[in-house]
Formats: C-alpha cells, structure tokens, sequence
C-alpha cells in the first residue's frame, strides 16, 4: 500500500511540474505576440505574386555581385572587380528600367542613388587603392541597409 501510494505521489509531481513549463511556454509566446521589435513597421511596396519573385531575384543578383566583388579585391583583380561593379550594380539601362517599375518615388530614387553609386565604386575600384575601394563599397553597402530597413515587399 505504501509502495503504491508512493507511487501515486511522483505521478503527480510529474504531472504538476508538466503543466507548470506549459504555462511558462504559453507565457513566453504571449510576451513575443506583444514584443514592438516583432512587428514590421517598414512600408510595403504592395508587390504581385510576378513582381516579388522579379525583384528577389534582383537582389540575390546584387549579393553575389557584392560577394564577386569582395572575392576579386583579395586577389588584387581590381579591374575585373569595376567590372562586376559597373556592369551589375552600376546605374544600366534595365537596372533604371526595373527601379522605375515600382510606382514608388522615393523607393525609385533610392534604387537610383544606389546604382549611382555602384557606378563610383567601379571608378574607386580602377584606382586599385584598397581603402577607396573600400569606402566606395561601404557607401554601396550603407544603400543595401537603408533600403532594406525601410522597406519591404
Ligand atoms: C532601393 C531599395 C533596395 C536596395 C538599394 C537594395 N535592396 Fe535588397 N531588397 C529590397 C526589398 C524591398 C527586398 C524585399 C524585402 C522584404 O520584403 O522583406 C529586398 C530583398 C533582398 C534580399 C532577399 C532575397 C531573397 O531571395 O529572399 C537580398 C539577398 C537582398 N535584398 C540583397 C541586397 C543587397 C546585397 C543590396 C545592396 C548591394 C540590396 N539588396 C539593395 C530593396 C532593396
């Protein structure tokens, strides 16, 4: 009897620390719902299904772009990284063209500014100084984050 009474009583006390951590998770996920950082406060450009998957392939373009051009500054093949710079971030008629299709002004020149200044880094680049090509590209950079931290598909 007083096996099974002990029994009984662990039994319980799994049960209780079981609804316990239920209770602290549903707590947790309560806190997240209310969390500011969660929400996204960045203006949606109210994309179609068409124009999302355009764009996104755009910018995994500019990534890579980004990551030639990286890869290219640590050989020392300067005049190749321009290249990449002004053929592929630099201000082309299709990237102009594509930047315009979003019915948003300040979207647009943004876009624009942007590949403007993908066309200086190919200048800072011919230069073949490090550091100005650095500068160049982290003003090039600086659009990617700005853009992003403002909005969003
Ligand atoms: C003028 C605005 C703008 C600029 C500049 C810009 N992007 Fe984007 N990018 C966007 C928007 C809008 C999205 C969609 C984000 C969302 O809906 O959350 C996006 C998405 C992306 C994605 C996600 C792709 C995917 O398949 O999910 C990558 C990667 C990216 N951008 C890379 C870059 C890089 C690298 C640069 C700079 C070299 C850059 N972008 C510059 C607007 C911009």
């Amino acid at each position: 009897m007083k096996r099974i009474l002990i029994v009984i009583f662990i039994f319980i006390g799994i049960a209780g620390l079981n609804m316990a951590s239920a209770a602290d998770e549903k707590m947790h996920h309560g806190n997240h719902h209310h969390d500011m950082s969660m929400m996204d406060t960045r203006t949606s450009l109210e994309l179609s299904a068409e124009m999302k998957q355009h764009q996104l392939s755009n910018m995994r373009e500019h990534l890579d772009a980004i990551n030639s051009i990286v890869g290219l500054m640590s050989e020392n093949k300067f005049e190749d990284a321009s290249k990449v710079a002004r053929n592929r971030l630099g201000l082309t008629p299709e990237m102009q063209k594509m930047c315009s299709m979003f019915g948003n002004e300040k979207f647009m020149a943004l876009g624009m500014a942007f590949h403007k200044s993908g066309d200086d880094l190919g200048d800072a680049l011919q230069t073949k100084d490090i550091n100005t090509s650095l500068r160049a590209l982290n003003k090039t950079m600086q659009y990617c984050v700005t853009c992003h931290a403002a909005y969003r598909q």
